[in-house]
């Protein structure tokens, strides 16, 4: 599945894509997505007309700023390559886990992220305008220990 580094340039053709994805209070307009995209180890990856992920990779932890799939491009594993994509992006920019915030009933990311690997770390209570709780989620990025060796 072929994507593409994000550019600035680009930002009001995710604003769209986030648009569809999000609830009107949720959507973030281009102007927050070039704001986004000028933090310090921010960097996204997309399909265009289809889905994108923005992270940000700074001393030596990462984290997933949105990950928005349209409606129609949705179960067809692009979501899990976006975030697969991001994961190893951040690894390769030095970061050793990765964190992200989902509300507790979003029944879409909840499993795409626990398939990743992702746990839950923390909760933050109230944290969305419609009163949802936040769950706050984390994996590794270190490559695994080799096993030690048997005898
Ligand atoms: C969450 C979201 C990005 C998933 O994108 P996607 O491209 O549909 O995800 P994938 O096709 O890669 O799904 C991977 C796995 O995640 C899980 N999953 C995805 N959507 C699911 C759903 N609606 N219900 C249950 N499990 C789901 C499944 O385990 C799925 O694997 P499967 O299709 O083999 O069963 C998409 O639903 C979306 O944009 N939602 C609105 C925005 C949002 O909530 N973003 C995350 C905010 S933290």
């Amino acid at each position: 599945m072929t994507l593409r580094p994000v550019a600035a340039a680009e930002a009001p053709a995710l604003a769209a894509i986030h648009a569809a994805a999000f609830p009107p209070s949720e959507a973030w307009g281009a102007d927050a997505i070039v704001l986004m995209l000028g933090m310090p180890g921010a960097f996204g990856l997309w399909r265009p007309e289809a889905g994108f992920v923005l992270a940000r990779a700074a001393g030596g932890e990462a984290e997933i700023l949105t990950l928005a799939v349209l409606p129609a491009a949705r179960r067809q594993g692009l979501g899990a390559a976006l975030m697969a994509a991001a994961l190893a992006g951040a690894a390769a920019r030095g970061a050793e886990a990765m964190f992200l915030e989902v509300a507790a009933g979003n029944a879409a990311a909840l499993p795409l992220y626990r398939g990743l690997g992702f746990a839950e770390v923390g909760r933050r209570r109230r944290y969305y305008p419609d009163g949802a709780d936040a769950l706050v989620l984390r994996r590794d990025l270190r490559p695994a220990e080799p096993a030690a060796a048997a005898g």
